[in-house]
């Protein structure tokens, strides 16, 4: 049992978790995360810790309210409460560079991925552009990202109803200028895969390197149901123990997008079951 030291709405939607969590605090490391089981019976779903202090022994975990599971944690965790279980840290620290320009892009709550790999890169000696693109009434961390980059770009437009090409529209519209304008050596992106792509298609016309780290349904998190598999380079490769950070341009997003949408319905169907229950009908 893990327990809930703070909890905090961040934004619409955006929940901060502040958990004691020692294991977890004292070996992970940028581009790391975790596999939390919030609920008896509740599924397991991957976040990534943000901050940590290996001296008290806590993780801040930042979780964006999409289906049931998030949902779930929104409404029923509370401080003082407990998360069941944590397995981690997992998956590979991000790699160590110096002497890079390197534009690190976070859409939406995915900037909470990028923020200690981000921060990392800049103490080692790289050159930092952070870049934002999000719905405005889900903005966060600005100052925390403006208190360690070079510069710290935000796109932030209205809420709108379709979010993903939406997402994608502002972010290659923003990437496009600061590849003219800031010619950056090296890009990093995390975010929904089909806004990776987008990206990735943009970025390869200037040849310049990109990592993308990638997000497919994971279950185990240590490289045994194959949930997670990824074909890279024309391989197969298991996100959770080969990855989650890739070569974007050895990546077959088609696939991925493909497969991450394979159970949309029924992710669908028990959300609104569950907001039915909470409401008594009224969604
Ligand atoms: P559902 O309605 O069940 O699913 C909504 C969408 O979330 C799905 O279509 C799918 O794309 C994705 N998803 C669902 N189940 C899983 C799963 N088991 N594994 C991966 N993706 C899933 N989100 C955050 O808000 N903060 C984070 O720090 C964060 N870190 C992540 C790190 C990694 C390595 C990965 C792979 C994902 C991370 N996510 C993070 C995404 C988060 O795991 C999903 O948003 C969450 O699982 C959704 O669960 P749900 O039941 O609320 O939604
Ligand atoms: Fe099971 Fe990666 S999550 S193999
Ligand atoms: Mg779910």
């Amino acid at each position: 049992m893990y327990k809930i030291l703070e909890k905090k709405g961040l934004t619409v939607n955006q929940t901060l978790y502040k958990v004691e969590a020692p294991h977890v605090a004292e070996k992970v490391q940028p581009g790391q995360f975790v596999i939390i089981r919030a609920f008896e019976n509740g599924e397991r779903i991957p976040v990534t810790p943000v901050r940590w202090s290996k001296e008290e022994g806590w993780v801040d975990l930042i979780v964006l309210t999409r289906g049931k599971t998030t949902k779930r944690m929104e409404v029923e965790l509370q401080e003082g409460g407990y998360l069941l279980d944590i397995a981690g840290p997992l998956g590979n620290p991000a790699e160590h560079f110096s002497g890079k320009k390197i534009l690190a892009i976070g859409i939406m709550t995915g900037l909470v991925e990028v923020y200690p790999i981000a921060k990392m890169w800049k103490e080692e000696g790289n050159t930092l552009i952070t870049l934002h693109v999000t719905p405005e009434p889900l903005l966060f961390m600005q100052e925390e990202f403006e208190s360690f980059s070079d510069k710290h770009i935000i796109d932030a437009y209205p809420m709108t109803e379709t979010w993903i090409p939406d997402l994608g529209v502002h972010a290659v519209d923003s990437v496009k200028k600061i590849m003219e304008e800031d010619k950056p050596d090296m890009v990093f992106i995390v975010g929904p895969t089909e806004v990776q792509y987008a990206v990735f298609n943009v970025v390869k016309e200037y040849g310049v390197e990109m990592e993308v780290d990638l997000h497919p349904i994971m279950v185990d998190g240590t490289g045994m149901c194959g949930a997670c598999r990824v074909t890279v380079g024309g391989e197969v490769k298991f996100a959770c123990v080969d990855g989650p950070s890739f070569d974007a341009y050895k990546v077959d997003f088609e696939e991925l997008i493909s497969r991450n949408n394979f159970y949309l319905d029924k992710e669908q169907f028990s959300m609104k079951l569950y907001l039915e229950s909470i409401q008594g009908g009224a969604q």
